[in-house]
């Protein structure tokens, strides 16, 4: 009989996850209990473990197949585009200001299989602002950023890609964008250039350097609040003075967290960064 993730006690995700930790150093306690519940339930599906105990001997057994499985205990979807308006909101109304600046540095934290990273890299390109751009790309999953690297996307997505490049960037083609072959396509080697990839787990690894702009879209609604806030603050550390903070659109944080950013948008959820000396 198959485990539901409603049939996962707190006290076995606890004991799980603390396993996990201490086994790994890779450290899940702190996420929304449902969606790892839901993560684990399809793991136990999809490698017929038949129960929550079958999976854990696994996962702590094997590095291999536990690195094989943050995938499914975290979430990869992402997309091209993604909210067309914030990506309108982006190039009407805030790059701009960058014309002047001699080099721009953007994070994309969370970045998952690449599209978010190459939309920016477009974006950039479109406002002539991407030769003097560096882009840091990170996330938890080495199978997630082995796809961005790569940037091969299968063929039957150009469809949509096509419609959010066209609708939003009317002056851009798809063949600018990407290499077309027969069996997929493949971001060109211009866009790819400009970005450094890093496996960076955001609950437990520092960051060295400091940002303009930094996207953490749609990667914290895994986390509690704590584990929000405690991330929220290394945003703030990692951002320039007058760094930009770009959130998605079902991210909602604590209360707290006003103090550490304010609203430039909030329909599109992009912020700035609140210089209060009493936090450095
Ligand atoms: C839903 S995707 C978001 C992709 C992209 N930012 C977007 O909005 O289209 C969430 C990503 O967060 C990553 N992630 C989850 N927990 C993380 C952590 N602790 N550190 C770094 N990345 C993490 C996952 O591996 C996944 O690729």
């Amino acid at each position: 009989m198959r485990q539901h993730a409603n049939e996962i006690s707190g006290e076995e995700l606890k004991a799980l996850t603390g396993a996990i930790r201490t086994r790994y150093g890779i450290d899940f306690t702190n996420y929304e209990v449902k969606s790892l519940k839901r993560g684990i339930a399809r793991l136990i599906t999809k490698h017929e473990t038949g129960s929550l105990l079958g999976l854990w001997s696994k996962i702590l057994r094997d590095r291999d197949f536990f690195m094989k499985c943050i995938d499914d205990l975290t979430v990869n979807l992402t997309d091209l585009f993604r909210n067309p308006d914030f990506w309108v909101f982006l190039h009407d109304e805030v790059l701009d200001s960058y014309k002047t600046q001699r080099k721009i540095d953007v994070w994309h934290a969370g970045c998952s299989t690449g599209e978010e990273i190459y939309s920016m890299a477009v974006v950039l390109e479109d406002k002539d602002l991407l030769h003097k751009s560096q882009l840091w790309a990170t996330d938890l999953s080495s199978r997630a950023l082995a796809k961005a690297i790569d940037g091969k996307y299968s063929k039957t997505l150009i469809g949509r890609y096509e419609k959010g490049l066209l609708n939003y960037l009317p002056n851009k083609s798809i063949n600018e964008v990407f290499n077309i072959y027969p069996s997929h396509i493949e971001v060109k080697g211009k866009y790819k250039k400009k970005i450094d990839y890093q496996q960076h787990n955001l609950v437990h690894d520092s960051v060295k350097k400091k940002f303009d702009i930094i996207f953490c879209r749609n990667v914290m609604i895994y986390f509690d609040n704590n584990l929000k806030m405690k991330v929220l603050r290394l945003f703030h550390e990692s951002l320039n003075e007058d760094g930009v903070f770009i959130v998605g659109y079902y991210d909602v944080f604590p209360n707290e967290s006003k103090t550490l950013f304010e609203p430039l948008n909030s329909k599109t959820r992009v912020y700035k960064k609140v210089i209060n000396d009493t936090l450095n």
